[in-house]
């Protein structure tokens, strides 16, 4: 195939991402709609830190915040609440800025463009890290660097929580869909290397008419194992590092509900939520 027939077939697939329905949709607010359950995840976060506190947590760091979709449900639950939410991307925050953070929020929320690792200031009662952001550091010294990064910036009683995907097909190269609302969401695990345990994965939207939001977010993480985040978050100095293993259902599908546990089944995919507190 000649160079300028390739040239071709590209430019037809970049004007298919703009066409139809995929232009006129946002993308930040599809991924919101497809992988964020804020409510639940902050139920599962008050529950955890009350267990172990006896008290309610008051302040929330959000890192990996993207739009800060967690941090506005956060401040909506109590006048008393203030977030702090930290994220690379300054088009992500700015969206989040305008879609999420209403007036009588806004005043109670600081958005940091910042690199999470060096963040240790001002402490929390809560820190989090969603939808396996942290994988994004590669090497065992810079996970090891941002987990030192989060306690220092924690309350002598906080908490955190961060979340990791597994099982035997975390490592295969597959793509997975489902329907959400008037769209498709499609979850692309295109490159893994069993050398590096690195693996390169995509979103992509796709609508009613066929058109295609194609690589609306891509992410080059390094996957981890439950026992490398334990060692870690306990060499930051957590003094207690839980897991919370998500259940599934019959189809094998997440049903959302986290159980303490210390042994299971390995499955095509799981999920956890590991609690780490001071
Ligand atoms: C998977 S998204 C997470 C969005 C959202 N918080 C969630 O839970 O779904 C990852 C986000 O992490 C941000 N990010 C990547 N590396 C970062 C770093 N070192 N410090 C701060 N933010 C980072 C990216 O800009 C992106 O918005």
């Amino acid at each position: 195939m000649g160079k300028k027939k390739r040239k071709k077939r590209k430019l037809k697939r970049r004007q298919g991402a703009t066409a139809g329905l995929a232009a006129a949709a946002d993308r930040h607010e599809c991924y919101q709609k497809s992988v964020q359950s804020p409510q639940a995840d902050l139920d599962f976060f008050c529950a955890r830190f009350a267990e172990r506190r006896s008290r309610q947590p008051r302040s929330l760091r959000e890192d990996f915040c993207g739009t800060a979709y967690l941090s506005s449900h956060w401040l909506r639950g109590g006048a008393e609440r203030t977030a702090l939410a930290v994220d690379l991307d300054p088009e992500t925050l700015a969206w989040g800025e305008l879609h999420n953070l209403r007036p009588d929020i806004a005043e109670r929320i600081e958005l940091r463009c910042a690199d999470v690792r060096s963040i240790s200031s001002p402490k929390v009662d809560l820190a989090c890290a969603m939808n396996f952001s942290f994988c994004v550091f590669k090497q065992r010294a810079d996970l090891r660097r941002y987990f030192d990064a989060v306690a220092e910036g924690l309350a002598d009683d906080g908490v955190f929580v961060c979340e990791l995907y597994g099982g035997t097909e975390a490592i295969v190269e597959i793509e997975e869909s489902r329907e959400v609302e008037d769209f498709t969401f499609t979850w692309e695990q295109a490159k893994y290397n069993p050398i590096t345990n690195e693996t390169l994965c995509h979103i992509h939207f796709t609508f009613e008419d066929g058109s295609r939001i194609d690589k609306a977010f891509t992410y080059d993480w390094r996957l981890w194992s439950i026992p490398e985040v334990r060692e870690l978050l306990e060499e930051a100095g957590f003094r207690s590092v839980d897991v919370y293993w998500e259940a599934v259902d019959e189809d094998g599908d997440g049903t959302g509900e986290h159980h303490l546990s210390t042994e299971e089944q390995n499955q095509e995919g799981w999920l956890v939520l590991i609690v780490a507190a001071k």
